[in-house]
């Protein structure tokens, strides 16, 4: 039978054997599966390790400053931050076009990623979390495609380095055994899914710096209370998003036209089709009240119970 302890020690082994005295880079994205190569790798070969973290400025509220915490700090990694947050947000200027926006995000990630790492010269292998089911996804022509369009962090396949993929073997379900096992805190092994092009597609038409703030922000509460309900290993995902629009309200006895957020919650097994989810009217009171008095420019909050399909998960 498979066993976690075996796999982590052959393959600390198996890593050690073919990096040798080299120098191994790794990108990481705040997601569960680079951040577990990168706890891996890390514990075969210490500061042979050096991961790069590109900060988009498209993440949630909080989450790279956690990565910096949880891979710099607890675990001493030599982490290198890039903080590419007006690059990417002056390439988004004027683009509304949810597909422009995708394509313009995950290109200007393999740019950001391929100028930095040619800075360092010393690097000879590449680490990714590939999953086994990536590798079966990608089996046919098609599903490379959609897969390598799809995802932040695919990275260009003219790249100088040797693929080390430790993770390739495994389903998501031992990846976050795993990454638990080698001490990551639970909000990176059970963090919800979350799409590579991040905000910029949560914010719907035209990416701007005010309508990132909103959606941060109402996002960190609406998590916060989900957590505080007890709900957030049962909701599949839950996230807010932002239309593009206005609409009037009233604060005291002043008329308001400000920003509608939407709240996204459903459950799913795989992401493939989705029911909205059935969250206690309370506490949706509470985010919604929430949202109106501590987010700036917003008056309205919204639910969308919407199946997927007709709907997807995300509005964009
Ligand atoms: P949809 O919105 O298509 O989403 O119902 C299904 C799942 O995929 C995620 N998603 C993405 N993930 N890049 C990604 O890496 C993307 O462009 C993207 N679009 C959607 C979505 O969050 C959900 O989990």
């Amino acid at each position: 039978t498979w066993s976690m302890t075996t796999f982590i020690e052959d393959e600390i082994k198996r890593i050690r054997e073919t990096v040798g005295d080299k120098k191994v880079l790794c990108a990481l994205s705040g997601g569960v599966d680079s951040s577990v190569v990168a706890a891996l790798i890390h514990k075969a070969i210490g500061d042979q390790l050096t991961c790069m973290f590109v900060d988009h400025g498209l993440l949630r509220k909080g989450e790279a400053e956690s990565v910096m915490e949880t891979f710099a700090e607890k675990f001493s990694m030599r982490v290198i931050k890039i903080d590419a947050r007006r690059r990417f947000l002056d390439k988004l200027k004027g683009v509304t076009d949810p597909e422009q926006k995708r394509k313009i995000i995950g290109n200007e990630f393999i740019y950001v990623f391929d100028e930095e790492a040619s800075k360092l010269t010393d690097m000879e292998f590449l680490a990714q979390g590939t999953l086994y089911t990536d590798i079966v996804e990608s089996g046919t022509a098609t599903a490379h495609t959609i897969k390598s369009h799809h995802n932040v962090g695919g990275l260009p396949e003219d790249m100088k380095f040797k693929l080390i993929e430790p993770l390739k073997t495994l389903f998501k379900d031992e990846v976050r055994k795993l990454g638990t096992e080698l001490g990551l805190p639970d909000e990176i092994v059970w963090r919800q899914p979350f799409p590579g092009p991040g905000l910029g597609i949560r914010v719907l038409g035209e990416v701007t710096e005010e309508k990132l703030e909103i959606v941060r922000e109402s996002d960190a509460i609406l998590r916060e209370e989900i957590a505080k309900a007890g709900l957030d290993r049962e909701i599949w995902q839950y996230f807010t998003a932002l239309p593009d629009m206005k609409s009037v309200g009233v604060m005291g006895d002043v008329r308001t036209y400000s920003y509608t957020v939407g709240i996204r919650a459903v459950t799913s097994i795989d992401g493939m089709t989705a029911d909205w989810a059935r969250i206690p009217w309370d506490v949706l009171e509470r985010i919604s009240t929430r949202i109106v008095n501590e987010v700036e420019n917003v008056n309205r909050v919204v639910y969308d119970i919407t199946s997927k399909p007709p709907a997807t998960i995300e509005w964009e």
